[in-house]
């Protein structure tokens, strides 16, 4: 069960379960993937890490819905720059959660290549797989999952200062303190520029955040600076993260 809230123009669903948002995030993926492939012949999906997308691929994956995965390219948000083995590795989670339990052929995935002798040359990497799917036109996903940190990070973009608006940067190299690890994260551009954009929070730990970001909007959080430039932001949040809403 869903309650339907806007605040400051957004749309929020709030669950009484955790159960019942990842069934709907489940049901809005595969609806988003349909019509891009219906429209586009081609399903464009980008996903966080984090431990919040975990039951929400762990569903999807048991649902067995009927996905084209032939026709879908999952690529990564953010990575942390650890080699794929590593336990803060998002793609080792995501290929844990998803992608070895899919038919998805390997081309069809684009991995930050951790391997790489340095976060820059990964990013620049990663800038080129971005460049060759999208024609180097600016990068425009079908689907962006998001999470949120308490601090009001999104992605792997921990400072507003960091966020480069421009066009021209799709990929950057962050660092935090709070991060253990050099981060590699797709920009704000690309993120802004997706159809679809799922944020997703679920816990009290992130009702604070939430109230600032979007009650209060304040623009020193990068979170609240995902604001689609062409496309719908949907938040799916259980009651326990809504609560100071
Ligand atoms: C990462 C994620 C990050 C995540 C938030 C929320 O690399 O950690 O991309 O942006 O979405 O930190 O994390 P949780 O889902 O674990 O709360």
């Amino acid at each position: 069960m869903a309650n339907k809230v806007i605040v400051h123009e957004k749309l929020i669903y709030v669950f009484d379960s955790v159960d019942d948002l990842i069934e709907m995030v489940v049901r809005e993926w595969y609806q988003k993937a349909n019509t891009a492939l219906e429209e586009r012949d081609r399903f464009d999906i980008a996903l966080s890490g984090g431990r919040t997308p975990i039951p929400v691929l762990q569903k999807l994956v048991a649902d067995n819905l009927e996905f084209d995965w032939s026709r879908t390219h999952v690529f990564q948000v953010d990575e942390r720059f650890v080699p794929i083995d590593h336990a803060d590795s998002n793609y080792k989670m995501l290929n844990e959660h998803l992608i070895s339990r899919v038919n998805i052929p390997q081309d069809n995935v684009h991995r930050i290549k951790t391997e790489s002798a340095d976060a820059q040359l990964a990013a620049h990497e990663y800038a080129q797989q971005l460049n060759n799917h999208f024609d180097y036109e600016l990068p425009r996903f079908d689907l962006v999952i998001l999470g949120m940190g308490p601090d009001g990070h999104t992605a792997s973009l921990f400072n507003v200062d960091e966020l480069i608006a421009n066009d021209e940067v799709l990929v950057q190299v962050t660092a935090n303190s709070k991060a253990q690890h050099e981060r590699i994260t797709l920009a704000l551009s690309v993120l802004n520029n997706a159809r679809d954009i799922f944020f997703l929070a679920t816990g009290t730990d992130k009702s604070g955040v939430l109230k600032k970001v979007l009650q209060d909007r304040n623009m020193q959080l990068p979170a609240a600076h995902i604001v689609p430039r062409d496309g719908q932001l949907v938040y799916f949040l259980d009651k326990d993260a809504a609560e100071k809403l």
